[in-house]
């Protein structure tokens, strides 16, 4: 009888090859495995080669790198999606892509599970299997890594046993994910929040100390809310994403050490290297500054957070993602110019904005002649403006 399939979400790392073994061992299942080629920087083909050798029937590498552009980090960026006002959430923004392939692949290959290398204490557990229950609700999950109760010492001697290979090396102390849109360390040295952290935590960007000594001037040209152009370049977003990942970590741009509040109810210390979305974003932001009108730009602000914590949540698929993604696409339509970024060991400053959509009027800002603003018509708008202040507080004084 053919054995059954599941189609395992692979990075090539220890656990997830443990895994393919394991689920052979005690599912004895198939196992099919998927490399998303996210434009981490590592060598897909070794590790598709890795995932036959330690045994699976088929090792398939999925070019993600355009979707993962275009229908992710491009709405994010629309959305200025930062989880707790800090985190661009390129790992989390990843997940629900990685599910979808995984949804595909099952059916692909008639399989009747997936599986992940997730832990039981992490985001990303919640938000693959939140994404795949939404995207095949029968599908069947797997999730080794909350099921066996192996130490990570059992863990290296059963890798030793069946013979896969166990890095001999001192390999990172981090849990390291990568994808273009970020890095992300956590665990090791880093679990002591009061630590600054070692150098080794860092991968893409420089240190502020041994970033260039001279400002890197930037500008990006936006056109409805994604940027379009590097100084007088046009290029794709994922162009635009790599060069920019190149020359902010060149100026130390895009670190991120934060204590965050994680779904499943601790709080972790996290670094990150985001040089690309850290520099969009501000971009981005201050090209609504500038084109956007007051009350929609405030009320934006509070859909994002929302935004970013269905993201951080693993509920990209939901209805409510959904509703705001409409909200944030309209709002986007005049979000058309150009921003100019000074980079600077380790900062990233706005030093100048254009835009034909501007809603900056020199004539009403100016304190110089030429100001057209109606002085007189502020007495009247504040007698109105301030007597709901006046009715109460001829009532509730406030001076004891
Ligand atoms: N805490 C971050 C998040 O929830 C990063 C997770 C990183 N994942 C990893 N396997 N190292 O998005």
């Amino acid at each position: 009888m053919e054995k059954e399939k599941v189609v395992l979400a692979y990075s090539g790392g220890l656990d997830t090859s443990v895994i393919v073994k394991w689920l052979q061992d005690k599912y004895q299942m198939d196992v099919v495995a998927l490399i998303a080629d996210l434009g981490q920087p590592e060598n897909l083909l070794l590790i598709q080669q890795k995932a036959l050798e330690i045994g699976a029937i088929d090792a398939t590498i999925v070019d993600t790198r355009t979707e993962f552009v275009n229908q992710f980090i491009a709405p994010a960026i629309k959305a200025n999606a930062l989880y707790e006002k800090k985190y661009p959430l390129s790992t989390a923004l990843s997940r629900p892509l990685i599910a979808k392939h995984l949804v595909e692949t099952a059916h692909r290959h008639n399989a009747k599970a997936v599986a992940h290398g997730c832990t039981g204490k992490g985001n990303d557990q919640v938000r693959f299997e939140t994404a795949i229950m939404s995207l095949a609700p029968d599908l069947k999950i797997i999730a080794p890594q909350r099921e066996w109760a192996m130490s990570r010492d059992e863990e290296i001697d059963y890798a030793k046993k069946q013979g896969i290979p166990v890095p001999v090396t001192k390999t990172s102390p981090y849990s390291v994910d990568e994808n273009l849109w970020g890095r992300s360390a956590e665990a090791g040295e880093l679990e002591n929040p009061w630590l600054e952290p070692p150098p080794d935590a860092y991968s893409w960007t420089k240190s502020p100390e041994e970033a260039i000594d001279r400002p890197d001037y930037l500008e990006i040209s936006f056109r409805s809310g994604l940027p379009v152009m590097v100084d007088e370049e046009e290029l794709s977003l994922s162009e635009i994403i790599s060069q920019v990942n190149k020359r902010a970590s060149q100026a130390g741009v895009g670190r991120i050490d934060m204590v965050e509040n994680r779904l499943i109810g601790i709080k972790s210390r996290e670094i990150y290297e985001c040089p690309a979305a850290t520099v969009l974003i501000t971009a981005h932001q201050e090209l609504e500054a500038l084109t956007l009108p007051r009350e929609l730009m405030h009320y934006k602000y509070l859909i994002e957070q929302i935004y970013a914590n269905q993201i951080y949540y693993g509920l990209w698929f939901s209805p409510l993602r959904e509703a705001l993604q409409a909200f944030i696409e309209k709002s986007q339509e005049h979000v058309s110019g150009k921003v100019k970024l000074k980079l600077y060991k380790g900062s990233c400053q706005v030093v100048g904005r254009r835009s034909d959509q501007s809603l900056y009027d020199y004539s009403l800002a100016t304190y110089e002649s030429g100001d057209k603003f109606s002085h007189q018509s502020a007495k009247g708008f504040i007698e109105l403006w301030a007597l709901p202040e006046k009715v109460w507080g001829k009532k509730h004084s406030h001076l004891g």
